[in-house]
């Protein structure tokens, strides 16, 4: 389909400009990436910038490699080494999320198994499923939101349009390389397709993106009129 085209460009393009984060293994590599990394990096990431976030990793991934480590922490430590992140329900449910999963044994390797986890919505569970597990879940952030509407030029940006919006997602989602794919969105909506003055003319979905034909990229997503 038109859609597994689309895909196809896009991992085209993250082989060649993929940041280099330190979660990441190299794309196309193959790699599986180990899922407590992963998550831990995931879990940050919400309401945090990548540049704010590498160095929290960092530390963490030293302190506690694995995710044995991390669930024997005192709560005390792991609270003075998330100090700085913010959001500090997020460092409660992280603790939580490890105790479960080290008392379980593993993470679970499917979306479905990891919503139930302490701490893990939609979003996370996604994300691990499709760049830690391969599984073809559709990661949603507003990142992701703003890219699909440019891309379908969804302007009516009316209360119904997200679930709109995730059937776009979710349709070019591709079955290869989904960990890749849901990266490449997200570096895409990080470094070409930003809220403001989108870098239309070195996109790699330039040419089928419909907000830019139409004119109106840097425009969408609208709010919802008053
Ligand atoms: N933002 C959220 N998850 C991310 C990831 N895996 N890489 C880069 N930015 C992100």
């Amino acid at each position: 389909t038109a859609y597994s085209g689309l895909s196809a460009v896009l991992l085209d393009w993250y082989d060649r400009h993929a940041r280099s984060l330190p979660w990441r293994v190299p794309p196309g590599s193959g790699a599986r990436p180990d899922p407590y990394r992963v998550w831990l990096s995931e879990v940050m990431l919400q309401q945090t910038t990548v540049a704010a976030v590498k160095g929290y990793y960092e530390r963490f991934t030293s302190f506690w490699p694995d995710v044995g480590a991390l669930a024997a922490a005192e709560d005390a430590d792991v609270m003075a080494a998330w100090a700085g992140l913010g959001y500090y329900a997020r460092a409660r449910n992280l603790l939580k999320c490890a105790r479960a999963v080290a008392a379980r044994g593993a993470f679970p390797d499917t979306y479905e198994g990891l919503l139930e986890l302490p701490g893990i919505g939609p979003y996370t569970a996604a994300a691990i499923a499709a760049i830690a597990f391969g599984r073809p879940a559709t990661v949603m952030d507003g990142n992701v939101e703003r890219v699909m509407a440019r891309l379908h030029d969804e302007r009516a940006a009316l209360p119904g349009v997200k679930p709109v919006l995730y059937a776009h997602a979710e349709r070019l989602t591709p079955v290869e390389r989904p960990g890749d794919y849901a990266q490449a969105v997200m570096d895409l909506g990080a470094t070409i397709c930003t809220p403001r003055s989108p870098a239309c003319g070195i996109c790699p979905w330039r040419e089928p993106c419909a907000a830019r034909l139409a004119g109106t990229a840097a425009e969408l997503p609208k709010k919802a009129p008053k």
